[in-house]
């Protein structure tokens, strides 16, 4: 093939970069319109050099006329994570969407089966469906999910690789292997923060519900019964508030429950 073929057989691979970009930022941008938290912080794709596909196929012994159906990520797509949890929604989102958009042909877990360099990542091989002015042409595409740790390890390592060739000096393999130890390590902390932030977010709502509860309860007993005792439960409500005991809180606001009820049902009488 000469030069002007190349570009011609990857305008398909460009294209399909081009579209599976725009449709997995897309999932990001829903989620950001539904203010949610989005398991993807972003996507990123290349087409593979002319350069690397030829010395992958030379070093797999694939010959030119097969390179289409052998080499799997001519086409590559990034989708960067914060974190490892993330990795599985988005997998979960792809897996739905098989037979849809896209066709999934073979799921790699380097995340449970952390390869021996240290590399992590879940890999998801699919056919894409191209539309293109000769009709449908499918084209092979490698998706990468990995969180920031594992993606900033990875570049790191790559270009070591590259530039080392086959003579990595002992010391730096050591040294990479200690560095994907420490973003593992890093990845399992950000999570259980995370999940500490996570419960006490919750934990703060749950008392500001019951909170706005006792203020909404007051209000109506006063309102019911035209109780001058309002005054007295936001005292009483200030005092127990003052303790710091949540559980005399939500007791207290059980027994408000029952007052607006005897209360109101008095009324009804
Ligand atoms: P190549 O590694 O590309 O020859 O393909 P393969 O058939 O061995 O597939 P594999 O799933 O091992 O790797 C696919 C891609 O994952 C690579 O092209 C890299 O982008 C990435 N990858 C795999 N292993 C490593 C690794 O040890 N370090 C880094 N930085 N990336 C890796
Ligand atoms: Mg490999």
């Amino acid at each position: 093939m000469d030069l002007n073929e190349w570009k011609r057989f990857l305008i398909p691979y460009e294209q399909a970069v081009e579209e599976l970009k725009v449709k997995f930022m897309g999932i990001r941008e829903e989620y950001i319109r539904l203010e949610e938290y989005s398991p993807i912080e972003y996507v990123t794709g290349r087409v593979k050099k002319i350069s690397s596909i030829l010395e992958k196929a030379q070093r797999k012994g694939i010959p030119l006329e097969e390179i289409e159906k052998k080499i799997e990520d001519i086409a590559g797509v990034r989708i960067i994570c914060q974190f490892v949890k993330d990795i599985d929604k988005v997998v979960k989102l792809i897996r739905e969407r098989d037979g849809k958009d896209l066709r999934i042909v073979e799921e790699r877990d380097y995340i449970k089966n952390i390869k021996p360099s240290g590399y992590r990542s879940y890999h998801i091989i699919i056919k894409y469906p191209l539309q293109t002015i000769r009709g449908e042409k499918e084209i092979l595409t490698e998706i990468q999910i990995r969180t920031l740790a594992m993606n900033f390890w990875a570049t790191i390592e790559h270009s070591l690789r590259y530039k080392y060739k086959k003579d990595m000096p002992d010391y730096i393999h050591k040294r990479l292997l200690n560095a994907a130890e420490a973003a593992f390590t890093l990845d399992k902390e950000m999570s259980e923060i995370r999940e500490e932030v996570l419960k006490a977010q919750e934990q703060f709502e749950a008392r500001s519900n019951m909170i706005a509860e006792i203020f909404t309860n007051i209000q109506n007993l006063s309102k019911i019964n035209e109780i001058k005792e309002a005054g007295k439960l936001y005292q009483k409500f200030w005092e127990i508030w003052e303790e710091g005991d949540i559980e005399k809180l939500e007791d207290f606001n059980r027994k408000l429950d029952i007052l607006a009820e005897i209360y109101g049902a008095q009324r009804l009488h």
